[in-house]
């Protein structure tokens, strides 16, 4: 075994090695603290206010066990824990903080590996963000989707049938006291959202990046092979200690590649679009928007899940799981990157029966075809915006209508059910306001609501625009994450009501039909800039002083890179 890191805390005989131990000790045994043993901490991301990881203790507990029968020594490090659902204004404004405050605790501390368990949206990507920037040894335990709830006899997709049924109440299809009465169904147990919304797609995503022992993502929260996998995680974490195995042999280009084929063929969250750019950015691989359409191109959907398709997570892993499903595309997959058990992903995709072929549908007969994430470009989106086709009306996707624009979430909630709105369904609802930096926090209201009077003439789907997120449990013909966004000076910040946008998917292109000329005097007479919210103190301010564009990532400017796990000085 090499040297292990914590040696430099624990070897010796002198003062500081004493004061280490001595703190340490608290009925360990005697030689836990010897330089053969690894020194693990489980960055775990319970906490009560983090509903879909609420579990993650009991989780904790058999990595633990599975440490310690190993010979390491595991240590329960809690960390910056986001609840998509509760936090204000959005959890995405914190999802650097939390990556930030993760990598600073990492490198602190007197540990050899890291066992990284999350779940919940925005987990996955801080653990792995943070992991990726010291370097350390690293697997992840995806906390797992919750089981499938039912209301009156049909199955609910927590978040997809959320925004379902409530657009069903603005169109007068169902009461509103029929839909209060739906909420108590809605969760059914512990464990994340249960569609392919983002926290199933980034546990797809950490295992196609080769970050967690393959078959583990998409193991049900209650199911009791989540506690002996998450054992086996414990007993892994030693082994890739010993061999030193490292986030950078594992997350290579190659790697992304294949996660990026993966997320097409799960038709996963357009949210993994900037959580891979981040990552990559701290692994200092060249990773860009174009690689999400190039490698995504071709790749069928073949995960009948909601919120493209029909069925949940616990559907799918009764089908045979992310393996069998990725089995299917393994040509298509990149072979040699490596898992955290050293050996390629790809050897794990032999053998891997199909058990339901309504959920995981055939390649040759699947939900969608050449579904991945598209980049449109143009003179509304110079440095691109992405859309979900598989999510998408199809001929929507090649459309011409006038724009009508809202200048903020506000203004958007103000109007939008306006009876004397001046729309129609082809209309192009535009919001602005809502990117990384406008908001602040790039939220997840690109999915705009439609107007109540077309939803009452039937209308189910319009093309919507913005520099916003979508959550990865909503659906529609909705283009996001358009860049450079309005707060920065984007020219989406000059978009007129009644300028005729094109939507062009076959060509890639977004644009409108306003001139290059038009365009600059827009911007000499919009004081765009001023129009947003600035941040007068705390990690608002850092952000919002700091944060890149979606095209890039949302990551802090300073924080792209790594600092490694050498930490120079003491403390005493
Ligand atoms: Fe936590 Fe959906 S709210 S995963």
């Amino acid at each position: 075994m090499n040297t292990l890191r914590s040696a430099e805390w624990y070897e010796g005989a002198d003062r500081n090695a004493y004061i280490h131990r001595a703190w340490m000790r608290r009925g360990l045994p005697d030689d836990a603290l010897d330089s053969t043993k690894p020194q693990i901490a489980i960055a775990n991301t319970a906490s009560d206010l983090t509903p879909c990881n609420m579990h993650l203790n009991e989780v904790a507990e058999s990595v633990k066990q599975g440490i310690w029968a190993a010979g390491g020594v595991p240590y329960n490090l809690p960390v910056v824990s986001l609840g998509e659902t509760q936090v204000k204004p959005t959890a995405m404004l914190w999802r650097n903080m939390a990556a930030m405050a993760m990598e600073e605790m990492f490198r602190a501390n007197p540990i050899d590996g890291l066992v990284l368990l999350g779940g919940c949206d925005k987990t996955i990507p801080a653990l792995l963000m943070a992991a990726a920037s010291v370097n350390l040894p690293a697997v992840v335990v995806p906390g797992g989707p919750m089981l499938t709830g039912h209301f009156r006899g049909e199955a609910l997709g927590c978040g997809t049938d959320v925004w379902r049924l409530s657009e069903e109440v603005r169109a007068g299809t169902i009461t509103n006291g029929q839909f209060m009465e739906s909420e108590q169904a809605t969760i059914r147990s512990k464990g994340h959202c249960n569609t392919m919304g983002t926290a199933s797609t980034m546990a797809v995503v950490a295992e196609a990046l080769g970050m967690t022992i393959p078959g583990f993502a998409g193991t049900p929260a209650p199911d009791a092979r989540l506690l002996s996998l998450s054992h086996d995680t414990g007993r892994l974490i030693v082994d890739m200690v010993a061999h030193g195995r490292r986030p950078s042999d594992i997350m290579t280009r190659d790697s992304f590649l294949n996660a990026i084929v993966a997320v097409a063929a799960v038709g996963g969250s357009t949210n993994s679009v900037v959580h891979l750019l981040a990552i990559a950015g701290r692994l200092g691989i060249d990773l860009t928007l174009d690689d999400f359409d190039a490698a995504g191109a071709g790749v069928p959907v073949m995960a009948n899940l909601q919120p493209s398709g029909a069925f949940l997570m616990d559907d799918l892993y009764r089908a045979g799981g992310v393996l069998a499903l990725l089995s299917q595309v393994k040509d298509l997959l990149h072979p040699e990157p490596i898992t955290v058990t050293g050996r390629p992903l790809v050897d794990y995709l032999v053998d891997q029966p199909v058990y339901d072929a309504t959920v995981i549908l055939p390649r040759d007969a699947p939900l969608m075809e050449d579904a991945g994430i598209a980049v449109l470009r143009g003179n509304l989106a110079p440095r691109g915006a992405i859309v979900k086709p598989a999510a998408a009306t199809p001929a929507l996707l090649q459309h011409v209508g006038p724009a009508l624009v809202f200048d903020s979430i506000e203004d958007m909630r103000a109007r939008i059910d306006d009876p004397d709105l001046d729309v129609t369904a082809d209309s192009v609802l535009v919001l602005r306001g809502c990117g990384p930096r406008g908001y602040p926090g790039m939220p997840e209201v690109g999915n705009m609501p439609l107007p109540r009077k077309l939803l009452e003439a039937g209308v189910r789907d319009m093309v919507r625009i913005s520099d916003a997120r979508m959550s990865g449990t909503a659906y529609g013909t909705v283009i996001l994450h358009v860049a450079p966004e309005a707060a920065a000076g984007g020219p989406l910040a000059f978009v007129r009501t009644g300028d005729v946008i094109t939507v062009d998917l076959a060509n890639r292109s977004l644009s409108m039909n306003v001139s290059d000329e038009e365009l600059a005097s827009r911007s000499q007479s919009a004081a765009s800039e001023a129009a947003y919210a600035t941040p007068a103190r705390g990690w608002a301010k850092l952000y919002v002083d700091h944060v890149m564009q979606a095209d890039t990532g949302a990551d802090l400017d300073f924080l792209v890179g790594a600092s490694g796990d050498k930490v120079s000085r003491e403390s005493h």
